[in-house]
């Protein structure tokens, strides 16, 4: 997400100390000790200015939910919308999809949500697309046995690009449709996925559960 720089993100930063997690890898194992009355530790990757993670975290009280995203401007605005409605169930981190391993311990994970990644259409760039098949081994080994996987897209070449990585990656897929909201709004919608049903542009969905590479 290319944004322009915030006008004192530091003291916004600051100010939302209660749902920024600063030191992620230090939670590596234990990261349901944030908040123990949840049952279900979920994960948002790029969660942008976080309208997803914020109605998610309100609409799920049984789940600690958490924001990951990379570029501190969407980071705090995700934060502020959080502390705005009082959420206690929610937590955001700056950090790269890329390093989760040192974040996340082997089946820490109930589920993952990727809504609206970036495309990165040109072939060479393959591999930085979040359902790039090395990205999968990442969410295949922070994800419990039957935990799930939520993706969600406006792109059709992104998409027919995952639906692969992920069949040639062992997970078994459901819900896949390429026009979610076609008898009306299902779900909760992030705040690109607005604009672009606002538009008609159809939404891709589909729900992946690894189950591990064939005999
Ligand atoms: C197109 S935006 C979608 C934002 C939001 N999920 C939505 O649907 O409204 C994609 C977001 O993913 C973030 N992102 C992309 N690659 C990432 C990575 N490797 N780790 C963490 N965040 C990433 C970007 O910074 C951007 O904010």
């Amino acid at each position: 997400m290319r944004m322009r720089k915030l006008k004192h993100l530091t003291d916004r930063q600051q100010r939302c100390q209660a749902v920024w997690i600063q030191d992620p890898e230090a939670h590596w194992g234990h990261w349901p000790d944030l908040y123990p009355e949840a049952t279900e530790l979920w994960l948002e990757i790029g969660c942008g200015k976080g309208k997803f993670t914020a109605l998610t975290a309100e609409a799920n009280p049984q789940a600690l939910l958490l924001g990951m995203e990379r570029v501190p401007e969407a980071h705090v605005m995700a934060m502020e919308k959080a502390m705005e409605m009082g959420l206690q169930n929610v937590r955001y981190l700056i950090y790269d999809a890329q390093k989760m391993d040192k974040c996340f311990a082997p089946g820490e994970l109930d589920g993952i949500f990727l809504n609206f990644s970036d495309p990165w259409p040109a072939t060479r760039h393959a591999r930085r697309r979040l359902t790039h098949r090395d990205f999968l081994a990442r969410y295949a080994k922070a994800l419990k046995p039957g935990g799930k996987l939520w993706f969600k897209t406006d792109n059709t070449g992104l998409f027919e690009f995952s639906v692969k990585e992920f069949e040639r990656s062992g997970w078994k897929l459901s819900e896949v449709t390429r026009d979610l909201h076609a008898d009306g709004v299902v779900g909760i919608m992030t705040g690109y996925e607005e604009k672009f049903h606002a538009q008609g542009i159809p939404i891709c969905r589909l729900v992946a559960q690894y189950v591990g590479a064939e005999p």
